[in-house]
């Protein structure tokens, strides 16, 4: 066998160092900091995508995205790809050429709904509101009622602006109408109550790097029986061949038979993650997050600082902070990650320069960890 070269003019190999990212807090909206038993799952060895082993984790994990998403009746399953996936899969599958799709807007992740509807060739109408706003039951009975569309779609916790928009005033309109209701659930999965049977949703999907505690990289979803007997029902083929939801529930749930080579170890990193909140239970968990949500606020009203979203409608795991006047937001931003390796976002849009982005979510909403991070970002306001 030749020997290895050891210098770095016959071995390129040895001009790249071993990975050592650095120890960040990832207080931003996500990714969110990972639980250690999910970097556990990710190292063990992989099996097959179509290994019996394999087979039982994915059952493993349709039952126990249940309980997250708050649902007896309806069906889980997985996407592979991130939140856009499983954004791109409720488009593909639910949407045909020319089926009008009313979606509320208030942020960024309405604009990407739209955006895809429309490349799936759906008439899309919009009601507007300004990032932050949310919509009442009066403003979705309206709406809903003037345009008669099939389908609609919200986006539950606006990641873009830090409001929750709750979805039984606008899932009961729509139902009255006959529409079918899609509901983005990336932010809120796992953090605050989703309650999919209970709110009268759909179609919901979300992602596994926020509220799950686990790195990106799949899109978990759910469907009511009434969305089944949609895709039953729909007589054009779904557009996209890799998001066809009755191919995929078919290799995960029926007859196993392949359809892509699923990302085993993600897999079991969300087998893992949803056990970790399984044992902690669904409940204390949306508790954890509200209380420490509240200390957060306590924190930063006490700093002398506002919230962007009024308190009734805030999103427990991310805030959306009013950069104060004469502060700028980048600088702030750099130096909490360059000294003590806090990442936080900013706004973008119309919010930009306007808002700070904090996350507090999973292993890092306790009480410890949130007074950390408000003695770090009141040091970097001075
Ligand atoms: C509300 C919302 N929807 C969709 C997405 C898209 O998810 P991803 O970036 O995982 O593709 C995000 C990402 O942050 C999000 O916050």
């Amino acid at each position: 066998m030749t020997p290895i070269a050891q210098n770095k003019q016959e071995n390129p190999a040895l001009h790249f160092p071993a990975l050592q990212p650095p120890r960040r807090y990832l207080f931003g909206p996500g990714p969110s900091m990972v639980h250690p038993r999910v970097y556990e799952a990710l190292a063990k060895p992989i099996v097959g995508h179509l290994d019996p082993y394999f087979i039982q984790v994915m059952g493993d994990v349709q039952q126990l995205l249940k309980p997250a998403f708050g649902t007896s009746d309806g069906v889980t399953l997985v996407v592979s790809g991130t939140g856009s996936a499983g954004m791109e899969a409720a488009v593909a599958n639910f949407v045909e050429p020319g089926t009008k799709l009313a979606v509320f807007a208030n942020g960024y992740f309405s604009d990407r709904l739209t955006e895809m509807a429309r490349r799936h060739g759906a008439n899309v109408v919009r009601l507007e509101k300004l990032w932050g706003e949310t919509y009442t039951e009066d403003e979705a009975r309206e709406f809903i009622g003037r345009e008669k569309p099939k389908v609609v779609a919200y986006v539950h916790a606006e990641t873009s602006t830090g409001a929750l928009q709750s979805g039984q005033a606008i899932c009961a309109a729509a139902h009255d109408a006959g529409a079918l209701v899609i509901a983005d659930c990336v932010t809120s999965l796992g953090g605050v109550p989703v309650q999919f049977d209970q709110t009268g949703i759909d179609v919901s999907y979300s992602c596994t790097q926020k509220g799950l505690s686990c790195p990106p990289g799949l899109s978990p979803m759910a469907m009511s029986p009434r969305a089944l007997d949609w895709l039953r029902a729909r007589t054009s083929p779904v557009r996209s061949w890799y998001f066809d939801l009755k191919l995929i529930h078919d290799y995960a749930a029926v007859s196993h038979r392949y359809h892509h080579t699923a990302p085993i170890s993600m897999f079991y990193a969300l087998r893992e993650a949803l056990l970790v909140i399984a044992e902690e239970g669904i409940e204390k968990r949306w508790e954890r997050h509200r209380h420490c949500h509240k200390l957060f606020v306590q924190g930063i009203e006490a700093m002398g600082l506002r919230m962007h979203v009024p308190e009734e409608h805030r999103i427990a795991t991310l805030n959306t902070v009013c950069v104060p006047e004469g502060v700028d937001e980048a600088k702030v931003r750099k130096r909490l990650l360059d000294e003590p390796g806090i990442e936080i976002a900013g706004g973008f849009g119309p919010l930009a320069g306007k808002v700070f982005r904090i996350g507090v979510m999973g292993p890092l909403a306790t009480e410890d960890n949130v007074q950390f991070f408000l003695k770090e970002f009141k040091k970097m306001l001075s």
